[in-house]
């Protein structure tokens, strides 16, 4: 199986490069279609757009429909639940009419658990026992597949960026830790929200952060000449050996980026 996974794509039409941030998305779709062979999914860890804008939704579900394998999102701090559910549900979103956008995907041979992180009192994710709850009937519901969860909120310590700490408190963080460590069949844990490509580890699941897709927002030490180059996640799942993750950087727009930038 093979996930290819997108993250903090920030759609706003309302900003000043919402025509680079489109595009970056679009590419990157391009991209992913262009796979061969073809990934069977495509996870978004949340952030899809910057404010959570019914019309940023309309834009994002369009760009997103380009995609060839079904897509599948997780909420971020950015999104607002109801207008992403309106957009996405239930093509890329198999969450409750109701409630935390937390829901399983049992179409293929891992199953692809979305698991809402978010809170309305912070930017940073919050894991409340109803939702650890919701988290542990979901992975308990299939015993025999392998699990991804994916997540916008990496719950794990980050040692690069401003702040290793991306949960509201220690606590909450350790909550989603044990549900997601509980069964033993969660395999790997794919985040975003910090814009830069880093891992971790979840005691014995192996955990990552993707890129953020918005190359304007994208943090890290990048060269210039990349700096139109989406970067995503292809995750390649081995029976025998777990997930193998390998960066794809999206060839360079065609035509005078720098006279399209006012450079
Ligand atoms: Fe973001």
């Amino acid at each position: 199986m093979i996930i290819a996974q997108i993250s903090d794509t920030h759609i706003a039409r309302s900003v000043p490069d919402a025509e680079q941030r489109a595009a970056d998305l679009a590419r990157t779709i391009a991209d992913i279609n262009a796979l061969n062979p073809a990934p069977d999914a495509i996870i978004h860890t949340g952030d899809v757009t910057h404010g959570g804008r019914r019309e940023d939704y309309e834009l994002a579900a369009a760009l997103l429909r380009q995609a060839h394998a079904p897509v599948y999102v997780a909420p971020g701090n950015r999104d607002d639940r109801e207008n992403l559910r309106r957009a996405f549900s239930p093509w890329a979103c198999r969450a409750a009419e109701t409630g935390f956008l937390t829901y399983a995907v049992d179409d293929f041979p891992v199953r692809l658990i979305a698991v809402d992180t978010v809170t309305s009192d912070s930017n940073k994710g919050d894991f409340c026992p109803e939702r650890v709850q919701r988290l542990v009937d979901l992975i308990d519901a299939e015993r025999t597949k392998p699990i991804a969860a994916f997540m916008h909120h990496p719950p794990f310590v980050v040692g690069v960026g401003p702040d290793p700490l991306n949960f509201v408190t220690p606590e909450g963080m350790a909550r989603l830790q044990r549900a997601l460590r509980h069964s033993g069949r969660v395999t790997a844990v794919f985040c975003g929200h910090v814009h830069r490509s880093t891992v971790g580890r979840i005691g014995e699941i192996s955990a990552m952060v993707t890129p953020c897709t918005a190359t304007g927002l994208r943090k890290g030490d990048y060269p210039a000449r990349m700096r139109d180059q989406p970067v995503y996640h292809l995750h390649r799942f081995d029976p025998a050996h777990g997930f193998g993750t390998e960066a794809r950087i999206v060839a360079a727009a065609t035509g005078n980026n720098d006279a399209a930038r006012g450079a």
